[in-house]
C-alpha cells in the first residue's frame, strides 16, 4: 500500500476525474446485513448469504463501468468462523462454488482476482480453487478484485511484524530500516494502493477488524441498506457522496 504521508503525495493520491466526478481509484466494502436481510423475510441466514452474491456481481458491474480499478471485499473474517457450524460450512460451500460458476465471465470481463487473508486455515479445495481464479485472471487489467476471505486485519499487522522481525534477527535489515513502507511491503496488500472509500451496508459504523492500516486515509460511507438490497442506485449514491469529499491527507489545501 502507498504511503500517504508525504507531501509529494497530495496529488499523486487524488482520485481519478471521470464524467465531472471524482471516481475513487480503489473501493473497500463490508457487505454487511445479510442475516438481517434473510431473518426479515423468514428465511435462513444461508439466503441472506446467497442473495448477497447478486449484490456483489452488481458491485463489480458497477465498479468497472465507474472506472474503479481495485474493489476489496469483506467475504469472511477470522472471527466469522465462531458462527453456527451450519452458517460457517454454508458460507464455505457458497464460496467453493461462486469459484466456479463466476471464474470463467470474470475473467472473461478482463477482472483479475486476488484473494487477501489465512489461507493456512482453509480446505484444501478452497485453497486450490482460489489459486486456480488467481492463475486464470492473473494478467487481467480492467479491475483488481480483491476479496478478503479468512482475513483479519490484526493477523496481517502481527504477520508483517513477525516477517520483519525475522529480517532484523538475521542481520538483514537494522531497526533504523523500520518504516511505513517496509511495513507496507510486508501486508497482504503490498501490491495495491490504499483504499480511497470504505462502503458499510447494514447501518453498522465499524471496521471490523478490516484493512486497519490501510486505512488511515480512507473516507467512510455507511448505509443503512442491507448487503442484499444494495443495487446501482446505491452504488451511484456512494460514488457521489464520495465525489465531494476534500481529502487533504493531514494537509492544507492548495490555494487556487
Ligand atoms: C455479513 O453479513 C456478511 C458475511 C459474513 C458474508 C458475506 C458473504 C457474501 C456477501 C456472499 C458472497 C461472497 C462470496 C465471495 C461468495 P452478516 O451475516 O453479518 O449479516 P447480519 O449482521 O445481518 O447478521
Amino acid at each position: 500500500m502507498s504511503s500517504n504521508n508525504e507531501q509529494s503525495n497530495y496529488i499523486e493520491n487524488q482520485p481519478t476525474e471521470m464524467s465531472g466526478i471524482n471516481v475513487p481509484r480503489h473501493v473497500a466494502v463490508i457487505m454487511d446485513g445479510n442475516g438481517r436481510w434473510a431473518q426479515e423475510r423468514g428465511l435462513k441466514r444461508m439466503e441472506g448469504h446467497i442473495a448477497g452474491v447478486e449484490s456483489l456481481r452488481t458491485t463489480i458491474k458497477e465498479a468497472r463501468k465507474s472506472g474503479v480499478q481495485y474493489l476489496t471485499v469483506y467475504a469472511f473474517s477470522t472471527e466469522n468462523w465462531g458462527r453456527p457450524s451450519e452458517e460457517v460450512n454454508g458460507l464455505m460451500s457458497l464460496f467453493c462454488k461462486c469459484l466456479e460458476q463466476e471464474s470463467e465471465e470474470l475473467n472473461k470481463q478482463g477482472v483479475k482476482l486476488t484473494f487477501i487473508g489465512q489461507r493456512d486455515q482453509l480446505d484444501d479445495e478452497i485453497r486450490q480453487s482460489m489459486e486456480k481464479s488467481e492463475k486464470l485472471t492473473e494478467t487481467n487489467n480492467t479491475l483488481n478484485l480483491i476479496i478478503a476471505f479468512n482475513y483479519s486485519a490484526r493477523c496481517e499487522l502481527t504477520s508483517a511484524t513477525k516477517k520483519i522481525a525475522q529480517l532484523l534477527a538475521s542481520g538483514k535489515i537494522d531497526v533504523e530500516q523500520i518504516n511505513d513502507q517496509l511495513i507496507e511491503q510486508n501486508l497482504y496488500t503490498f501490491d495495491i494502493p490504499d483504499p480511497d472509500l470504505i462502503i458499510r451496508t447494514s447501518g453498522e459504523c465499524r471496521l471490523s477488524n478490516f484493512l486497519l492500516w490501510q486505512a488511515a486515509y480512507a473516507e467512510f460511507y455507511f448505509t443503512s441498506v442491507l448487503w442484499p438490497d444494495f443495487d446501482q442506485k446505491c452504488w451511484k449514491q456512494a460514488m457521489e457522496n464520495f465525489s465531494q469529499r476534500k481529502r487533504r491527507f493531514g494537509l492544507v489545501e492548495p490555494k487556487l
